[in-house]
């Protein structure tokens, strides 16, 4: 007995079985047939596309497959040409992406036929909000995986080079060809020597796999590290500091790829606090980096309390720069214009700064979306934003177009807020696996569909077979994949059902942004961290006038949008709150009033959650004991808070609309 469980785990061990932990995130392949691999550059990533290949080939046994680096101008940047036989590229990194996607047909049993893959944004980062301390930053799945504390923290040992490369092999496997490895809100130190010698060894193990370093940096650098008597970005002392700092870390690491800055943001330092601007302060830093052929990534994440709605102040503060960055400054804009809400429309800054190099910014981590508790696949909220359309340059002028190349020809770029930690299953959550999946796919190809990549990603994930030669089982498409697809594609909207429906924002418990909070305030908190900010609820309505009588916000879109959104009729209802105070009585376009609308949103919302219930219940005969344990207990959190967003959202407006809730509320507290 005894031996036939030792010789059952070794098999485990040799295949790679990876069942139950999640640990294998969707590279679980364990079966391999032998094939012949044809090609003969020499560099370490062209090796390891090479083994990929062999170690996970699942077409013809002894088939024959060429590796061919070779110009061909329909291919661009790390693009590739894939047929069945040969897999051609300009680059050894365009090889070992079309290896994975060879790799990605095979697993999800697609006929390989001949097809140009070309990336639609030249660099697809991850940012990592990762502190030196090893805490991360809304981050839900442990410590970080970059950083230790303690005495040896900066020793770098062999599991930190094992995590690491599992990281740069999940990340290639993608298409991501980028990581910035420290928190946004920077600490100075990470510019220290001993940290950049981390910095380093972090850095040599990306390369392997084709991921560029980048780092943040605290603007007040030069004056906390260098010991200047400031950090002014016109100070020859601090341009001069800058310069060395830059060919110090060049010459530990010769394709570092930049520097991503937060500045005159949330309190963090900036060329404002010695009277230059966000220009003076870019330009200063990307004229360091530009002999070593790196960018800076700007980031427009700004608002001040002074003004009377944040939302139009990252535009209002860009918008006059526009044409005044160097070539290698990236402005990187969050996707909405407050932060990562549940729902927003597109920040207006996407197709507005025409003579300016613009990247999205997109979180991956769900700090606004249950953290790794709620199941909550993103890919739809994302295909949303990538379809928008700005009209900035005629009808069809979507953000994914305006922000790829299409429209506007400067640099591209794509960053996601990472959702990784230390935790076993990478991202807390089994399905929040699925969003930095997704997040890869949609980085390279802003055009794939949500249901593309659910379907993609489960069956890389959750394939009961381990020979893909044989075809999936009837029963599995039919009682796993269907069902499991559905929940992942409906999660989103039932999120923002049961958080914040109809246009409702930020109205979540101050600072952790898990619970409900649009009750709170305390004094001498300024305005727009306090929660009735951005819900305005009164006797008479709720919602926030960005129109003329308000605001004004409507004027950052180009028409016809400003007109659409400006109006209480033809705003779309998704957006009614966010432009609008909007009577409790109104007539929605069903017949309800405004407050039995919400109430019925709130209220589906949670029925949406528990029959996502009923089917992972279902299906446990497909999913190992691990995963599909851990799943049912998050889910059975996750639908005790969508009630406990429902009620408490419900009690608390019905305090100004004074109108009956139109069912029975359940009051879990
Ligand atoms: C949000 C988030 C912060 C983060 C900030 C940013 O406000 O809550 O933790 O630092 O975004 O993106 O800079």
């Amino acid at each position: 007995m005894r031996v036939s469980v030792c010789v059952f785990i070794l098999l485990l061990i040799a295949s790679g079985l990876k069942a139950e932990d999640g640990s294998g995130l969707w590279l679980r392949n364990n079966f391999a047939s032998p094939v012949n691999v044809v090609g003969s550059h020499k560099s370490t990533i062209f090796n390891v596309a090479k083994q990929e290949l062999l170690n996970n080939w699942q077409g013809k046994e002894n088939a024959t497959i060429n590796l061919l680096v070779k110009k061909d101008k329909r291919i661009i940047g790390d693009g590739f040409l894939l047929s069945s036989d040969k897999i051609q590229a300009n680059t050894d990194l365009g090889i070992l992406y079309g290896v994975f996607e060879l790799l990605r047909q095979q697993q999800t049993h697609q006929t390989v036929s001949e097809k140009v893959y070309n990336p639609s944004y030249e660099l697809r980062l991850l940012n990592h909000w990762d502190n030196l301390n090893s805490s991360v930053e809304r981050g839900y799945a442990g410590k970080s995986i970059f950083w230790r504390t303690g005495e040896n923290g900066l020793v770098v040992t062999e599991n930190d080079k094992r995590i690491w490369t599992e990281y740069a092999r999940a990340n290639a496997s993608i298409g991501i060809n980028g990581a910035a490895i420290n928190n946004v809100n920077a600490s100075p130190d990470i510019l220290r020597p001993d940290r950049l010698e981390r910095v380093k060894a972090i850095a040599d193990i990306l390369r392997t796999y084709g991921l560029k370093l980048y780092i943040s940096i605290n603007f007040s650098s030069p004056k906390i590290v260098g010991g200047l008597s400031d950090s002014d970005p016109l100070n020859p002392e601090v341009i001069n500091w800058w310069k060395e700092k830059v060919k110090e870390i060049y010459t530990l690491i010769p394709d570092f790829g930049g520097f991503l800055v937060k500045a005159n943001s949330e309190g963090q330092p900036g060329p404002q606090d010695y009277g230059r601007t966000h220009v003076d302060g870019a330009n200063m830093l990307a004229d360091a980096v530009k002999p070593y052929g790196g960018i800076i990534m700007w980031r427009a994440f700004v608002y001040s309390s002074e003004e009377d709605d944040r939302a139009k102040q990252a535009y209002a503060e860009f918008v006059p720069f526009d044409g005044q960055f160097r070539e290698n400054v990236i402005v990187q804009v969050k996707n909405g214009p407050i932060d990562f809400q549940p729902r927003e429309p597109f920040n207006p800054l996407f197709g507005a700064m025409k003579k300016t190099a613009i990247m999205p910014e997109l979180q991956i981590t769900q700090e606004y979306f249950g953290h790794s508790t709620h199941l909550v696949y993103l890919a739809p909220m994302w295909e949303e934003f990538f379809h928008s359309d700005t009209h900035q340059e005629g009808t069809g002028s979507t953000v994914a177009r305006c922000t790829d190349g299409s429209i506007f020809k400067h640099r591209t770029a794509i960053a996601g807020v990472a959702n990784t930690g230390t935790d076993t299953n990478w991202c807390g959550h089994h399905f929040a696996q699925a969003n930095w999946y997704a997040y890869g796919r949609m980085a390279w190809n802003n055009q794939l569909t949500s249901d593309q990549i659910a379907d993609e990603w489960i069956k890389l994930t959750f394939n009961p077979e381990t020979n893909v030669r044989v075809a999936l089982p009837e029963d599995w498409s039919v009682n796993f994949l269907k069902p499991i697809k559905q929940v992942m594609l409906e999660s989103y909207e039932a999120s923002v059902n049961y958080m914040m429906p109809l246009g409702f924002h930020h109205i979540f418990q101050a600072s952790h942004h898990y619970g409900p909070g649009p009750w709170w305030e305390r004094d001498g908190v300024r305005k727009d961290w306090t929660m009735p900010y951005y819900h305005n609820a009164d006797t008479i309505g709720v919602g926030f006038n960005r129109t003329i009588t308000g605001s004004n916000a409507v004027a950052q879109y180009h028409e016809p949008l400003k007109s659409i959104y400006g109006n209480l009729e033809t705003c779309p209802e998704e957006f009614l709150l966010w432009f609008h105070h909007v009577p409790w009585n109104h007539k929605m376009k069903n017949g309800n009033t405004l407050w039995d609308e919400i109430c019925y949103r709130y209220d589906s919302g949670v029925k949406q959650v528990r029959q996502f219930q009923v089917v992972w219940d279902k299906a446990q005969p497909y999913v190992d004991a691990g995963r599909f344990d851990a799943v049912q207990r998050r889910l059975r959190t996750h639908a005790h808070d969508a009630q406990i967003w429902k009620d408490a959202c419900l009690l608390y407006f019905q305090e100004f609309s004074r109108k009956p809730i139109p069912f029975d509320i359940e009051r879990p507290i």
